[in-house]
């Protein structure tokens, strides 16, 4: 038995807000933004939350799948931006799409969310736990940055991706998995929680935003991501010559080209759409991947390498052949 992707969908809120847009209420400019990142719009919420992005991402990759609600049996949702604390957004979603059957949580790995989540998935999977999963990165960051701070809040958009992921008796699907975190190193990347307030301690109430050390993160990706990568082409006994696409957490071009560099691959390999959505976080992975799969620039038998990296820290990359 092997495990494959068999359905792909994708939920874009319909706003969208460009840098030309954000030059008109803070002090940046579309050439700044584009030349470090690659980013020239975002979409963004208005009226509707995380739970929705991601029921809409479901309904689209169910429907590609031709697959019931009843079917599923595993929900995870990559997310740091839920809509509640709980419950989940993953139980959520499975009262939204009907699926009775189903577990359902979320994952907490920032922008590795929809890799932990497909890696969990795999392993439930092939331990006989799952037969089919619905597995969903989905976030709405809009509502964590401080629009004061433009050095983060023009990085970020919302969106969410998801897959259907299931056991079949066939070849290829997921062939390695590899995934890791340092949370020693955490602290370059953080979205705190609310103040200790009870009535042991008064602290006053104060509302925390993502806070990020740029340049850190830059090093550890571009540092971490091509090892990953490695590892888990070694798990399988492949090499970078045999795979036709890596498909990357969309942080920012100038970390993609480097992991192209470092790799000595061509960045024709290396598809992005950041330039259309900025960082969308964990589900960045999830609606390039509906993007290429809907515009059949993926074709049964590629090999792929998906490769995500974020808060945590954490990092991991998953091997496919579709
Ligand atoms: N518009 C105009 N100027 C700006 C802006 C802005 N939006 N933001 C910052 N600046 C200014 C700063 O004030 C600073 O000015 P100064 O030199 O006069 O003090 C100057 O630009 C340089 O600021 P830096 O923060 O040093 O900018 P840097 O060149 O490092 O680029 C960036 C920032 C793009 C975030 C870079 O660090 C980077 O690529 N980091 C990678 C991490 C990343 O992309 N993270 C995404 C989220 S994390 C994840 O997904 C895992």
């Amino acid at each position: 038995m092997t495990v494959k992707i068999i359905g792909t969908g994708r939920g874009i809120p319909e706003n969208i807000v460009s840098n030309d847009d954000l030059a008109k209420i803070m002090d940046t400019s579309d050439e700044w933004i584009h030349s470090r990142t690659g980013i020239h719009n975002r979409h963004m919420v208005k009226e509707e939350g995380t739970t929705a992005l991601a029921v809409t991402a479901s309904k689209n990759a169910m429907k590609k799948a031709g697959i019931s609600p009843e079917e599923i049996d595993l929900i995870i949702v990559g997310t740091v931006s839920g809509d509640m604390c709980f419950p989940s957004t993953a139980c959520q979603v499975q009262a939204a799409i009907g699926a009775v059957n189903a577990v359902a949580y979320d994952i907490s790995a920032g922008c590795s969310g929809f890799i932990f989540a497909l890696n969990a998935a795999y392993g439930y999977i092939m331990s006989g736990m799952a037969k089919c999963a619905l597995i969903i990165g989905a976030e709405t960051l809009s509502k964590m940055v401080d629009w004061n701070d433009r050095s983060t809040c023009v990085l970020f958009g919302d969106g969410a991706g998801a897959a259907i992921v299931k056991g079949v008796e066939s070849e290829g699907g997921v062939l390695a998995v590899a995934q890791h975190s340092d949370g020693a190193g955490g602290d370059v990347l953080t979205g705190k929680n609310r103040n200790v307030r009870n009535p042991l301690i008064d602290n006053k109430e104060e509302v925390f935003y993502l806070e990020m050390e740029g340049q850190e993160v830059f090093k550890f990706a571009v540092k971490m991501v091509p090892k990953c990568i490695q590892e888990v082409l070694e798990k399988a006994g492949k090499t970078l010559d045999e795979v036709d696409l890596f498909v990357l957490h969309q942080a920012n071009c100038r970390i993609i080209e480097s992991v192209s560099k470092r790799l000595k691959v061509p960045m024709e390999k290396f598809p992005m759409n950041i330039e259309n959505f900025g960082n969308t976080s964990a589900a960045s992975i999830p609606i390039l991947l509906d993007e290429l799969n809907e515009s059949g620039k993926i074709k049964e038998g590629d090999t792929i390498v998906f490769s995500g990296f974020g808060a945590g820290l954490t990092w991991g990359a998953t091997l496919v052949q579709w």
